[in-house]
């Protein structure tokens, strides 16, 4: 879909990146020419991921990917590792991607359960973006910020209330920012992913046997692919979305506005409700 350079030379950080969404948009933009640093909790996880990736796309690479065991939680620590990963070159692209989550009838929420996923989701995303675009700014540099909220920062949503709460507030970060730092030469973007399905959304958020209910309730009857989103965000990080700023691009394939339209319960209806309906023929009963 995109010319295979579309991204030669940039160097693009992403938060959570050892899995899940995270590592697919690495792949991604690595196979499109950038050099890519990935952080996260578990550095196990990291080596693996960027050996593997380093493996997959040796040619754009030359075998490597830069890894950091980072909690983004704390503020200290991010300090410290986005200062690490610049000192091996100036990052272009922030990608806020890790998240934590999890189903809960929120009632049962202790306080650090509410911390455990605001810390990650909002101040993590928070303290990322700070470091990086401080250093942008102190450089006089360009920079782009990314980051995935969720179609419920602006609906709200029952059982995950603290990341509703989190993403909502990534929204108003990115919105702020884009006026407060446009001018500075920093475009700041979010994508609201719908079903994507990733062994750490699913194990923590859809209830054993019940994966397809995600199939079901979307209009186009399926959940997305990863090459979709990860092809969205090549777009919105690179330089061909130069004029995008302050923007949130839904990529879900319609499930939010199918739970949200007055009338969009009439898909349920027979031929002959249809028939019933039919000019003429209510109240002739
Ligand atoms: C109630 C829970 C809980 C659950 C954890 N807690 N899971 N409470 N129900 N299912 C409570 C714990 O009991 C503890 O409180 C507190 O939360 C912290 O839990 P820990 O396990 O000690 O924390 P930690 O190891 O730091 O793990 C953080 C986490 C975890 C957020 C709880 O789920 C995680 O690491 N998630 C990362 C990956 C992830 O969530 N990916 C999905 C993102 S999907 P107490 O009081 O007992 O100490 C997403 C978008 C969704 O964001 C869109 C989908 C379509």
């Amino acid at each position: 879909m995109f010319v295979p350079d579309l991204l030669q030379g940039k160097r693009i950080l992403i938060t959570g990146g050892g899995t899940g969404l995270g590592k697919s948009m690495a792949r991604r933009f690595l196979e499109l020419g950038a050099r890519v640093a990935i952080c996260g909790r578990r550095e196990d996880v990291l080596e693996e991921t960027a050996r593997e990736l380093a493996a997959e796309t040796t040619d754009k690479t030359g075998g490597a990917v830069a890894w950091k065991g980072l909690d983004i939680r704390d503020a200290e620590a991010v300090e410290r590792g986005v200062g690490e990963f610049w000192a091996g070159g100036p990052i272009d692209v922030l990608v806020n991607n890790a998240a934590g989550n999890f189903l809960a009838r929120t009632e049962t929420l202790s306080h650090r359960a509410v911390d455990s996923v605001l810390g990650i989701v909002l101040h993590g995303s928070a303290y990322m973006t700070l470091a990086c675009g401080r250093r942008w700014i102190a450089d006089g540099r360009p920079g782009t910020v990314l980051s995935m909220i969720t179609t419920y920062a602006w609906t709200g949503s029952a059982y995950v209330v603290p990341s509703a709460m989190g993403k909502a507030g990534v929204l108003a970060l990115t919105r702020s920012l884009a006026v407060e730092w446009g001018p500075k030469g920093i475009r700041l973007n979010a994508i609201a992913p719908g079903p994507f399905p990733t062994k750490g959304a699913w194990d923590r958020l859809v209830p054993e046997g019940q994966a397809d209910l995600w199939e079901s309730r979307n209009p186009l009857g399926r959940v997305g692919e990863h090459r979709e989103l990860t092809n969205l965000a090549a777009y919105m990080v690179s330089d061909q979305a130069g004029f995008m700023n302050g923007e949130v691009v839904t990529l879900d394939g319609g499930e939010w506005l199918a739970g949200a339209g007055q009338f969009n319960w009439a898909s349920q209806l027979s031929e002959e409700d249809w028939a019933a309906m039919a000019p003429g023929k209510k109240g002739k009963g």
